[in-house]
């Protein structure tokens, strides 16, 4: 399986911060954000990962991640030119994938659950992890019957449920031509949500709730819980 660290977009409910940098590179207490969801995907055994960001900071980027040898792994990087979507953002990623299965994670995702089971278990369809949260309009919010999800909606003004949608992906190869025939959302981006949920049509598409924390970190708030929750969990 191939790993992908998707790193671009604007930032910005994040400005200044994000002014001269990416949202990636920011402060976690003791390390940049990007690392903790780097950590998910080498936990899970993937060392042959993409790294996608866009043309003001894919060298910032790539300066601080290097060939990936000091981390075990190998990366491979990759420019998006405009942050037109997460799906686009993925796409970029298709000749290095090679026909393999991916496993895509957003780099302002923190995760405290260990997912490497489900990720190197993987048999096919795709899989999501699920979070319960209290602002569910934030996120993609799905609905599950069993392991298997009925509904999945990208921040629905009426979400039909608690569930979000955290971002890390699990699909097999199929994801690529997915994204060729996706079509641009209301907002202009090509959704991930819009992958998952042909997956979710065909009735490939599973997931696994979350018992642990897991904070998009994209907003102050949620940037500094995600500080403060690393450093209570390395000082306990
Ligand atoms: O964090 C989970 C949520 O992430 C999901 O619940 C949503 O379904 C999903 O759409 C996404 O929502 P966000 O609003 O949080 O996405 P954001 O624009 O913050 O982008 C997430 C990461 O993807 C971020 O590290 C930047 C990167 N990105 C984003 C866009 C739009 C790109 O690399 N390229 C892009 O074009």
């Amino acid at each position: 399986m191939k790993g992908i660290l998707i790193c671009g977009g604007t930032g910005s409910r994040l400005r200044p911060l994000t002014e001269i940098t990416n949202k990636s590179l920011l402060p976690v207490y003791d390390k940049p954000l990007l690392l903790y969801p780097l950590q998910t995907l080498l936990d899970a055994g993937i060392t042959d990962i993409a790294v996608i960001s866009g043309t003001e900071h894919i060298d910032q980027v790539a300066q601080f991640l290097g060939s990936g040898e000091r981390f075990g792994c190998t990366f491979s990087f990759k420019v998006q030119e405009k942050a037109g979507g997460i799906a686009q953002a993925l796409g970029l990623a298709e000749e290095f994938v090679d026909g393999d299965d991916v496993c895509a994670i957003l780099g302002d995702n923190v995760y405290f659950d260990d997912l490497s089971k489900e990720i190197s278990g993987f048999k096919g369809g795709a899989h999501v992890f699920l979070k319960h949260v209290t602002d569910p309009e934030r996120f993609g919010v799905a609905v599950v019957q069993g392991n298997t999800i009925t509904s999945i909606e990208e921040k629905p003004t009426k979400p039909k449920g608690d569930l979000a949608v955290t971002g890390c992906y699990v699909y097999d190869h199929r994801c690529f031509d997915v994204i060729r025939n996706l079509m641009p959302s209301s907002r202009g981006e090509y959704e991930i949500t819009d992958v998952s949920h042909w997956y979710m049509e065909k009735g490939e598409l599973t997931a696994t709730i979350l018992k642990d924390e897991w904070i998009d970190a994209g907003t102050f708030e949620s940037l500094f819980q995600a500080a403060a929750l690393v450093r209570e969990r390395r000082r306990s």
